[in-house]
C-alpha cells in the first residue's frame, strides 16, 4: 500500500478496464489500483476490489464471502420455489455454485468423473472434431480465426465432454452462446428471459439425453460417469447432474473463446516461443498460464458478495456488496514476475492460480488446456508459416475481458 489514499487522485481517473488504453496496456492501471490498498472501493461498479494475492487466496480457500448471485444487493429478487421454471430449478434450487456445503459434497462425490482416464477419453473425442473444423476451412490465403475456429471450439468440447450425441448439437448450440446472459445485470430483462428460455430448451434436451443414456449405458464421457455416481449416492440426483452440466456451459464457453483468441495472438506475436509451447501437452499446460498472464485480458475478476455487514481488510463492507477478487493485478508487477512484458512460455508459476484455488478450483482446467493444445497444434501443422495479417482491433464491448473484433491470420500457402 502507498501513502494516504486521500492525497491521491480518485482511482476512477486511473483505472478503467473498459477504456482503450487498458485494452492496449492494462499494466499501469492494474498497478495503480493495487497500490491503493488491499480493498479498494470502485464507485463505477459499486464494488470493492480485492487486490492482494495473499488475501485472494485466503478468500478462495476459506470461502467467507458468498458466491450466490442472489446475495448481491442489486440482484433481482430470488424467485420463489412455486414459480421456478426449469432453469431456476437447476440454478436456484440446487445452488451448486452457491451453497458451500452442497457444493463441497458435489465436488467430492463427482471427483471420479474427472479421473485421468475419463479426461483422456474426452480429449480423444474432441480431436476428430478439431480436425474436421480445419478440413472445412481448407487452404485459404487468410481467414478470421475467431469466426472460423475459436467460436466453435467451446461448444464442441463441452458437448463432447458431457456426451451429448451429435444429433442434438444444433438445438444445444444456442445455449452455449446465451447462457451467461441469464444472470447478466447489464442487459435488459427481456434479453435475460430469452436467454433463460434457451436454457429451458437445453434442459429439455438434457433430460432426453439422460433418459436415453439410462436405457443404453455407455462409458467414457462425463454423463455416463455422473449417472454411475447418481446410482450410488442418495444425495446426488438428476437435477444435480443438470445443474453441473449448465455450470460447465456457463463457465466453459466464454473462457475458452477468450483463451483461443489470446493463445493464437500471443504465439503469432512471439513465433520464437511456438516450438517450446507446443512441444507436448504438459509443456503447453505451463505455456498457457504464461500466455494468459502476458495477455492481460481480464477486466473483472471473480465476484463474491458480503453475507453480512463486516470489517474486511480494514474497510466497512455492507451486507450484499460485491467484492471482486482480481488475481490478474499481479500479472505485470515486477515484484511478482521478472521482465513481465516478456512472453516466456517456460516461466514457472508458484502457485499457478489461473484456474482458481481451493474448493472452487476450475472443473474444466484439464479440458480447457487440452482442447487449446489440440487446436493450436493442428493450426501450426496445417499452416506452418501462419502470421497475423494485421494488428487486431480490440473490442471494448465485452464486459469481462479484452477481446478482439477480428483476428485475421495469413496462411502463406
Ligand atoms: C481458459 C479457460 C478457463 C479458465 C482460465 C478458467 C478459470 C476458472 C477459475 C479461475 C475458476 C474459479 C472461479 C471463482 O473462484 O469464482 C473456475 C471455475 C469453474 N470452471 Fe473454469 N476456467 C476455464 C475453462 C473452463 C471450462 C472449459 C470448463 C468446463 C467445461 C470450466 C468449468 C468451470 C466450473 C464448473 C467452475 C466452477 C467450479 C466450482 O465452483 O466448483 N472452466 N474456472
Amino acid at each position: 500500500m502507498s501513502e494516504n489514499a486521500t492525497a491521491l487522485p480518485p482511482i476512477e481517473s486511473l483505472f478503467d478496464p473498459n477504456s482503450q488504453s487498458y485494452s492496449e496496456n492494462p499494466a499501469p492501471q492494474c498497478l495503480a489500483i493495487a497500490a491503493r490498498g488491499p480493498l479498494v472501493w470502485y464507485a463505477p461498479w459499486q464494488a470493492w476490489i480485492m487486490t492482494q494475492m495473499t488475501d485472494i487466496m485466503d478468500c478462495w480457500k476459506r470461502e467467507y464471502l458468498s458466491s450466490d448471485f442472489y446475495d448481491w444487493e442489486f440482484a433481482p429478487p430470488r424467485p420463489t420455489e412455486e414459480n421456478w421454471n426449469k432453469f431456476e430449478k437447476a440454478l436456484v434450487g440446487h445452488s451448486l455454485l452457491a451453497d458451500p456445503d452442497h457444493h463441497r459434497l458435489v465436488r467430492r462425490i463427482t471427483s471420479p468423473a474427472f479421473s485421468r482416464n475419463v479426461v483422456e477419453n474426452i480429449q480423444r473425442q474432441i480431436e476428430p472434431h478439431v480436425k474436421r473444423l480445419f478440413d472445412d476451412i481448407g487452404t485459404p490465403e487468410s481467414f478470421d480465426y475467431i469466426t472460423e475456429v475459436a467460436q466453435h471450439i467451446p461448444f464442441i468440447s463441452i458437448t463432447a465432454m458431457v456426451g451429448v450425441p451429435e444429433k442434438y448439437w444444433p438445438e444445444m448450440k444456442r445455449v452455449t452462446q446465451t447462457f451467461t446472459e441469464t444472470w447478466n445485470p447489464t442487459i435488459s430483462e427481456e434479453r435475460r428471459l430469452r436467454a433463460q428460455e434457451d436454457s429451458n430448451k437445453a434442459i429439455d434436451i438434457l433430460q432426453v439425453v439422460i433418459a436415453e443414456r439410462r436405457e443404453n449405458p455407455q462409458d467414457g464421457d462425463f454423463l455416463s460417469a455422473l449417472l454411475k455416481i447418481e446410482a450410488s449416492n442418495d444425495n446426488f440426483n438428476e437435477w444435480d447432474i443438470i445443474t453441473l452440466i449448465l455450470a460447465l456451459i456457463g463457465a466453459g464457453a466464454d473462457t475458452t473463446l477468450i483463451a483461443q483468441q489470446w493463445s493464437v495472438y500471443a504465439l503469432l506475436k512471439n513465433p520464437d516461443q511456438v516450438q517450446d509451447a507446443l512441444e507436448s501437452a504438459d509443456a503447453f499446460s505451463n505455456a498457457f498460464s504464461e500466455i494468459m498472464r502476458w495477455s492481460g485480458n481480464s477486466k473483472m475478476g471473480f465476484a463474491r458478495y458480503a453475507p453480512s455487514d463486516m470489517n474486511l481488510l480494514g474497510q466497512e463492507v455492507k451486507k450484499g456488496q460485491m467484492v471482486l477478487m482480481m488475481p490478474h493485478l499481479k500479472d505485470h508487477d515486477p515484484a511478482y514476475f521478472s521482465n513481465p512484458e516478456k512472453l516466456d512460455v517456460k516461466r514457472k508459476f508458484e502457485p499457478d492460480v489461473l484456474f482458481g484455488y481451493g474448493p472452487r478450483f476450475c472443473i474444466g482446467a484439464a479440458l480447457a488446456k487440452r482442447q487449446l493444445y489440440l487446436t493450436l497444434s493442428e493450426m501450426f501443422k496445417r499452416f506452418p508459416n501462419i502470421t497475423l495479417a494485421e494488428e487486431p482491433e480490440r473490442d471494448l464491448e465485452d464486459h469481462n475481458a479484452v477481446v478482439f473484433k477480428r483476428l485475421i491470420v495469413k496462411t502463406h500457402l
